[in-house]
């Protein structure tokens, strides 16, 4: 007897449909696995064999081949557990196949029978949906992210019984689990505990309305550290796509909070300096997300930033131009998103205080040039704004009056990105940050004085290509939050304003 179970892997964010087959013949009994598994898969074998006799079902005593299909697809995880013991009970006649044709299942089994959460699920959902299927079998727990795909009903079950059970009467488990809707995050760090730091605080209110990168560059206990945690506070929510995406990601990664279902925050991400290439980029021989995907379409705050491993900002460059980041492993190679928008504070020497007015730097030029230059030419070039946070005066630091707080600057982030989103629907970008040049060379039209001006930072500010490109997105952004049409000189200047550091105090030391 032969039966055919539906199923999904996951490979980078995407679910890809695989078919379980199981054929049954006489001769001494022995239990095959083919399909280039990997061992979780392997496994499977013993799992469902002890799933299925303590569900109260029998395996049965023959010869028995199980194929996982297409073959040069890489599997892996504990996911195909519940569809192979469905395949074994089908082909022994306990289940129609005709049932089994309509749907996708996927979970993995404990001894006892009962179905433990699979990572990937809701990529999965999506992979069943687009191929028309009618309803997905899938662990309870992973019931909420699920939930989210349209088009298909999802079945959560508990145990192989249960499985069993909506198979052959088509009765729906009772008491689904709840679904949380999960709440937008309320801050509570905010932009007006902050004093002084202005010229800062505009320039994170251009990244944030824009998605560029920042640099923030000042003494110790200046407020950089605290300038960037407040990112978060005045960034938009996730549009409908962003939080899909995400969530897949998260799901993937095995991060996804029980119970909730798609995420509405941007994620800031804030690994520290003595993070390894696979943590930071993702690996492993069995590829997971690091912490350039985690923080898809949301923030990657590297504090320190000169401290980290060399080898961990060149393989920051790939992720930073692309937005994804390819990962190549013997048998395959899997591609994750990564686009975040980069925020790194560091301090401008080793000893902290070059360029303060109050405390003398103790750095020899080479020290400092040794020091500025772990940050390499081609990795500042991929960043778009560039401030100096210096130290507080005294008036500042007294002052009782406060800032502007963060509800109001997001208000004026949110109006910003409006104009963006609309912009480039259709598009597949949401952002300034994000455009290509065939998008700016008609978004960004200057006009004659912009030429000019523009003519002359090249010059004088020795830009490369992207630099110019980058150039033209942040005055874009900065024209959107005024809500212009065309760019004109005054935001050209502007957005050159926040290369001025790179050029009188990077490029000297090069
Ligand atoms: N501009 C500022 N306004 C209010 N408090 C500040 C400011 N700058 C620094 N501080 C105080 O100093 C502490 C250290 O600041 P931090 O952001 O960690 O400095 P940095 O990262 O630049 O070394 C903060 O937690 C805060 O209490
Ligand atoms: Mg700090």
């Amino acid at each position: 007897m032969l039966a055919k179970v539906a199923t999904a892997t996951v490979l980078g964010i995407d679910g890809f449909p695989v078919e379980v087959e199981v054929d049954l013949s006489r001769g001494l009994p022995s239990f095959d696995l083919v399909g280039l598994g990997d061992t979780a898969v392997k496994e499977a074998k013993e799992r469902v064999r002890a799933a299925i006799k303590n569900s109260g079902f029998e395996f049965p005593a023959h010869r028995i081949v199980i194929n996982l299909a297409p073959a040069a697809l890489k599997k892996e995880g504990g996911g195909f557990d519940l569809p192979i013991a469905l395949g074994i009970l089908c082909a022994q006649g306990l289940l129609d196949q005709q049932v089994l044709n309509r749907g996708m299942a996927s979970g993995e089994l404990a001894l006892d029978g009962t179905i433990r959460t699979v990572r990937g699920v809701l990529s999965m959902a999506l992979a069943a949906a687009k191929q028309g299927k009618e309803y997905m079998l899938i662990p309870s727990g992973n019931y909420a992210e699920a939930c989210v795909v349209k088009g298909i009903k999802i079945i959560p079950v508990q145990d192989l019984k249960e499985a069993v059970t909506f198979l052959q009467t088509g009765r729906e488990p009772e008491n689904p689990p709840p679904v949380e809707e999960i709440a937008a995050a309320v801050y509570s760090e905010d932009y007006a505990d902050v004093r002084g730091q202005e010229a800062a605080k505009r320039a994170l209110e251009i990244a944030a309305a824009g998605g560029h990168n920042i640099l923030l560059v000042g003494p110790p206990g200046s407020g950089k550290t605290m300038l960037a945690r407040r990112l978060p506070s005045i960034l938009p929510e996730l549009n409908w796509e962003e939080a899909l995406e995400l969530t897949k990601i998260y799901s993937i990664a095995g991060l996804l909070p029980a119970g909730t279902s798609l995420l509405k925050d941007r994620p800031f991400r804030s690994p520290h300096h003595t993070t390894t290439r696979v943590g930071l980029i993702g690996g492993g021989t069995y590829p997971r997300p690091g912490e350039v995907t985690l923080a898809h379409h949301g923030v990657l705050f590297l504090d320190e930033f000169p401290e980290f491993h060399r080898e961990v900002l060149v393989v920051l460059r790939q992720p930073l131009e692309d937005g994804m980041v390819t990962l190549s492993r013997a048998a395959l190679t899997v591609v994750y998103p990564s686009r975040f928008m980069l925020i790194a504070a560091m301090n401008p020497c080793l000893c902290g205080y070059y360029r303060d007015p109050v405390q003398p730097c103790r750095c020899t030029p080479l020290e400092i040039k040794r020091y500025t230059s772990r940050i390499s030419g081609p990795l500042l070039d991929r960043i778009d704004l560039m401030v100096e946070v210096p130290r507080l005066k005294y008036e500042e630091m007294a002052t009782a009056g406060q800032g502007e707080s963060s509800t109001v600057i997001r208000q004026r982030v949110v109006c910003a990105r409006r104009i963006q989103e609309e912009r480039y629907q259709g598009r597949g970008i949401y952002c300034n940050a994000h455009m290509r040049p065939k998008e700016s060379k008609y978004y960004c039209a200057l006009d004659p004085a912009g030429k000019r001006l523009m003519a002359r930072a090249v010059q004088s500010f020795r830009l490369s290509a992207r630099g110019y490109e980058r150039l033209l997105r942040v005055a874009r952004t900065i024209a959107d939050l005024e809500g212009k049409a065309k760019i004109a000189p005054s935001h050209l200047a502007e957005a050159l304003q926040y290369r001025g550091l790179e050029s009188d105090f990077y490029r000297q030391w090069r």
